[in-house]
């Protein structure tokens, strides 16, 4: 089996969806960004504040290649990996890409009791996940298979994606 590959928008559930992926297949479930914050002891937050997006995206990129690497392994990006060919490339290389979409008031609701996205912390949160995923929509739509959320729970999400894989 192929690598499963999480992309998606912030709050649209890969990390709760990975979880439940990683218990039904039996696989171990990498989440990028935690990778990233155990490799340089620094929070996402704390690695925005002090060297700011672009070393962000950086470093996201290489902890990508170096996980991609990895052979029967669910993977759970941040929501702008999307954006880098060369980050897609790597993951497809070795995996299937699934994207989770949800609407922007579901992201609005799901990201607000947390403070740890630096991109949303600004004073209209809802335009703000309006005008990335305006822009952003096209490079989610480029998964192998994508998969509205609406409506479900993670484990409903998670079956849905074992049955489509099994075509890929
Ligand atoms: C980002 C999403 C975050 C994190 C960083 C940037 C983005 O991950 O990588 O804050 O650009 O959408 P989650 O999607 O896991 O919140």
């Amino acid at each position: 089996m192929k690598n499963i590959v999480l992309t998606g928008f912030m709050g649209t559930g890969k990390t709760a969806v990975g979880k439940e992926l990683a218990r039904l297949l039996d696989m171990r479930l990498i989440d990028v960004d935690t990778e990233i914050e155990v490799a340089r002891d620094m929070s996402i937050n704390e690695i925005f504040e002090k060297f700011g997006e672009p070393v962000f995206r950086e470093i996201e990129t290489d902890m990508i290649k170096k996980i991609s690497r990895n052979k029967q392994v669910i993977i759970s990006t941040g929501g702008g990996a999307v954006l880098k060919q060369e980050n897609m490339e790597a993951l497809r290389e070795t995996g299937i890409i699934v994207c989770l979409m949800a609407l922007p008031e579901t992201i609005l609701r799901r990201t607000r009791s947390t403070d740890d996205r630096p991109l949303l912390r600004v004073e209209n949160p809802l335009e703000k996940i309006r005008e990335l995923l305006d822009f952003r929509k096209p490079y989610y739509e480029k998964a192998d298979i994508v998969i509205p959320t609406e409506g479900k729970t993670p484990l409903q999400i998670a079956e849905e994606i074992v049955e489509k894989v099994k075509g890929c």
